[in-house]
């Protein structure tokens, strides 16, 4: 039976579209000596190449996932006015009813609300508790003079476990903390939804409940990042017991009533583009109601397009719909199952937003310092014409001291964005990173020829130390000598 209780007569597990395709996009895959030109052009890095010379795009989800008949057809009702859109007070009417929150801040993306909660709770000195960072929740929360800690319990961190919720806090360590720092000292405690960083993994609600307590107990404020809430629905109903008869729309209720903020990316959650903050509290409305204005735009559009409020209205409706929020997990599970074929090592149990590869145990040979996972991502490249992410050191920002801060995990996420490939663009990823695993003995390191201080891993540049790029190249080519 797959995840979403159809059954195979085979009794295979195949992953099933629930859509069918209306519009469609030309991809390209260059040979193999274009592909290492444009890899080698963009210094390693894949934030920086070019979508025509890409043939599958895994970087992320973010603002990538296909869009609904439905969004495109609302886009063109939108109520176009500086102030006071009636597609506004429909967007907010919603927010209400999915989260149960009585205010609505719109912004123009995620890293937009956290700048929000930064100016109005980050003080010089104060930290934030986190179950785990996120590139650019840290950066606001430093950039302000704060620091944030990260109180994800052990199993989080251990790539392969057999826990179903890896995103839960260490709820010990989080009182412990909390004491110590002392409640006035706390600028506020975060949960992450489908924690990124660690290889999209959930976080329970009993574990969400249990936090809220404390924080409740303790005075001290709960913030809640909701940009990937949809696969962490869909793991709450589906893995755990206890909240499989409840609706969707139930599930997100729940949470949101247990927190003071709910904040997303809609890059992420609702398939659009934009984000916004929710809370129910004039007070905390009060404190971050002004930066609005000031940062993103006036209070009834904040940053956004008012046709993209509309195609948020419809995703977030469709959020509420398990059949659509199953789909990037079972697309992650199939290519994650053939890649565990090929004895890849990869975080399990399977996330959401993608699947992750642990570079650290694929390419064993590879110091921290010269950054496998960054080396992977541009060897993934140059086999296959993916563009996949590296989410390990090069994504973490130095110590204070200039020293390099190593991340706990070396990873590289291969994302699959909601209805966006099929199966056989799960099965080309995997024969390809297949293909480089028997090969992974050619992989060498990298190191930076041009680095940014602040998140350096969208802008930095990269040079492979060595000829290793052209020695996999040759291998690949007298492998597969048409290139492709
Ligand atoms: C968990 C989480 N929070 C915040 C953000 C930031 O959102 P945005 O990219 O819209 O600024 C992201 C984006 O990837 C995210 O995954």
């Amino acid at each position: 039976m797959t995840n979403t209780g159809v059954q195979f007569f085979s009794g295979k597990n195949i992953p099933l579209e629930m859509h069918k395709v209306k519009m469609v996009q030309k991809i390209n895959l260059l040979p193999v000596e274009e592909r290492l030109k444009a890899i080698q052009e963009a210094g390693g890095n894949s934030f920086l190449l070019k979508n025509r010379d890409v043939f599958l795009d895994m970087l992320t989800d973010s603002g990538t996932n296909a869009m609904s008949d439905k969004q495109y057809g609302a886009m063109m009702v939108a109520d176009d006015s500086y102030a006071g859109s009636e597609t506004f007070y429909k967007l907010e009417k919603t927010l209400t009813r999915i989260f149960g929150t009585q205010f609505f801040l719109p912004t123009h993306q995620g890293r937009a609300c956290e700048n929000i909660l930064a100016h109005a709770f980050v003080k010089p000195g104060s930290t934030a508790i986190t179950n785990y960072h996120f590139t650019t929740t840290m950066a606001h929360v430093t950039r302000l003079g704060g620091k944030m800690i990260e109180l994800i319990k052990k199993e989080g961190l251990e790539t392969t476990s057999t826990d179903k919720f890896k995103g839960d806090y260490d709820l010990d360590l989080l009182e412990e903390t909390i004491d110590s720092i002392g409640p006035d000292n706390i600028s506020f405690v975060r949960i992450e939804a489908g924690t990124n960083l660690i290889g999209g993994q959930p976080v329970s609600l009993e574990n969400m409940e249990a936090v809220s307590n404390l924080c409740r107990s303790k005075g001290v404020l709960l913030v809640f990042d909701a940009s990937l809430l949809a696969d962490n629905l869909f793991f709450i109903k589906t893995r755990d017991e206890k909240f499989k008869d409840w609706s969707i729309e139930e599930i997100s209720r729940k949470i949101a009533s247990l927190m003071d903020i709910t904040y997303f990316s809609a890059r992420k959650l609702g398939c659009a583009r934009g984000g916004g903050i929710c809370t129910s509290s004039p007070e905390l409305f009060e404190a971050m109601r002004e930066l609005i204005p000031l940062f993103e735009g006036f209070l009834t559009y904040g940053g956004m397009s008012v046709r993209e409020m509309e195609a948020l209205n419809v995703g977030l409706d469709e959020t509420m719909d398990l059949d659509v929020i199953s789909q990037t997990p079972i697309f992650v599970e199939a290519l994650g199952n053939e890649l565990l074929k090929a004895n890849i090592p990869l975080v399990t149990p399977f996330g959401g937003l993608g699947c992750h590869i642990d570079a650290k145990k694929f390419l064993p040979h590879i110091a921290q310092e010269n950054y496998p996972a960054a080396a992977l991502v541009t060897a993934i490249f140059i086999v296959s014409g993916i563009r996949s992410m590296e989410r390990g050191t090069m994504s973490e920002q130095r110590n204070e001291d200039g020293s390099e801060h190593l991340a706990s995990m070396e990873l590289v996420r291969l994302a699959v964005p909601k209805r966006v490939f099929t199966l056989s663009h799960i099965l080309f990823a995997a024969d390809r990173i297949s293909w480089l695993f028997e090969n992974r003995d050619l992989i060498g390191g990298m190191e930076f020829t041009d680095e940014p201080k602040t998140l350096r891993f969208f802008l930095g540049k990269l040079a492979p130390i060595g000829d290793w790029q052209e020695k996999l190249l040759a291998k690949f080519l007298e492998d597969m000598p048409s290139g492709l």
